[in-house]
């Protein structure tokens, strides 16, 4: 069933970047908010009666961010799984690539590579937003959150007349416009020239961080409940409910690969370095950067290098022996794996297995 909720017209405000007068940091900032994924957040109440605020503890916050922090306490520890989510499903959707998620500096969460403005960086970035977006619309409608509960999303006018519209739902308006003050504060913070190679990176960014809440807020759809007398399912509740965050890792997957690459054009603003195909929207993922060489480990770009990575000898994809290990070669080495077997169902009611060890081959990139 199709829903449509049109994102709200301010959407195209953040291409606007607001001039906060603060000094600019011109160190690299590494995007720590993303760190909140790794440090555990305790919960704010913890912190009330304790003379330590909860804001002055947490690492790589934004000025902005650090101001949004004390008047949203409850929201960190969301914010902190949301990035954790983001993470793990960025590892797990390059599990079978040359870069793999991972980097060499563990400073910041995802190290040197988000240096350079590739499609990497805009992937990383896109499902960061993503994760918070999730994690946020999530804790509303769970009642974690003392500003917001669940989704007061209108009813869909293609809802068949007698199902009920009601039930509790993920209130992703909330964990959009959330996001997108709280992700995007770092960005809007940076007071960098127009037209200069920081400021088109910062577009960037703000174009992917759009991406990614929109691919969560677009996904969430209506979800259905029967009641009625034995089963009839004579009556229905439906409910706005998030996607399952696999798809939302799927969807910003194949914009990865559709990615468009972009420079800064007159008039500061990012334009398409090739005209002949269509210009990206709202929920595309841009780039201003050719990628770094992952194949070799590079301290400087943060690349690891597929040194070492498992292989599969038989496929001809990117996981493949060829690709993976950019033509160096592989070694083979047999391990043992344990996997149940014969497994027998026994009257009534369970299975019975036993465990079998076997030869199997791995293939190692050199
Ligand atoms: C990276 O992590 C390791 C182990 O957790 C730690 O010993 C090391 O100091 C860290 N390096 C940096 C640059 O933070
Ligand atoms: C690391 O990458 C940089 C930038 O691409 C390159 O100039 C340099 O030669 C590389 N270093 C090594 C050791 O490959
Ligand atoms: C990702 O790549 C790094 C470096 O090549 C490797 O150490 C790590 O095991 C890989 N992670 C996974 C899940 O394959
Ligand atoms: C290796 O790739 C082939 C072909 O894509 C596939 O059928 C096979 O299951 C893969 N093996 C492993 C261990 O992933």
């Amino acid at each position: 069933m199709a829903r449509r909720l049109t994102p709200n017209p301010g959407l195209h405000v953040i291409m606007v970047l607001a001039l906060i007068a603060c000094s600019s940091q011109l160190l690299v900032d590494a995007n720590s908010w993303w760190s909140l994924a790794m440090s555990p957040i305790q919960r704010p109440e913890l912190f009330i009666i304790g003379a330590q605020p909860l804001c002055s503890t947490l690492t790589g916050l934004s000025q902005g961010q650090r101001k949004l922090c004390q008047l949203y306490q409850d929201h960190m520890v969301h914010i902190g799984e949301g990035a954790k989510t983001g993470i793990n499903e960025c590892a797990y959707q390059f599990r079978e690539r040359r870069w793999n998620c991972s980097t060499v500096d563990n400073s910041s969460v995802f190290g040197r590579v988000l240096q350079t403005g590739s499609r990497e960086t805009a992937f990383t970035y896109a499902i960061s937003a993503a994760g918070v977006v999730n994690a946020v619309s999530r804790a509303c409608r769970e009642g974690e959150l003392s500003t917001c509960g669940c989704s007061r999303a209108s009813r869909p006018s293609d809802l068949p007349r007698d199902w009920l519209w009601g039930g509790c739902g993920d209130n992703v308006h909330y964990g959009y416009r959330f996001a997108r003050e709280f992700v995007d504060a770092r960005e809007r913070e940076k007071n960098y020239p127009r037209g200069s190679a920081e400021h088109a990176r910062t577009l960037m960014n703000l174009q992917n961080n759009e991406a990614g809440r929109q691919a969560v807020y677009n996904q969430a759809n209506v979800a259905c409940k029967c009641h009625g007398v034995s089963g009839s399912c004579s009556l229905k509740t439906c409910w706005l409910q998030l996607a399952d965050f696999r798809r939302v890792g799927e969807f910003l997957k194949e914009k990865y690969d559709s990615a468009t690459a972009m420079r800064i054009g007159r008039r500061s603003k990012l334009e398409q370095v090739n005209n002949r195909f269509n210009p990206p929207t709202a929920d595309d993922l841009v780039y201003i950067d050719p990628s770094p060489d992952y194949c070799l480990r590079n301290q400087s770009t943060g690349s690891l290098g597929t040194h070492g990575r498992l292989c599969n000898k038989t496929s001809e994809g990117m996981d493949g022996c060829e690709l993976m290990c950019c033509g160096r070669g592989y070694d083979q080495f047999k391990t043992v794996k344990h996997e149940r077997c014969h497994c027998k169902f026994h009257w009534c009611c369970y299975v019975k297995c036993r465990r079998c060890t076997s030869l199997v081959d791995q293939f190692v990139c050199k």
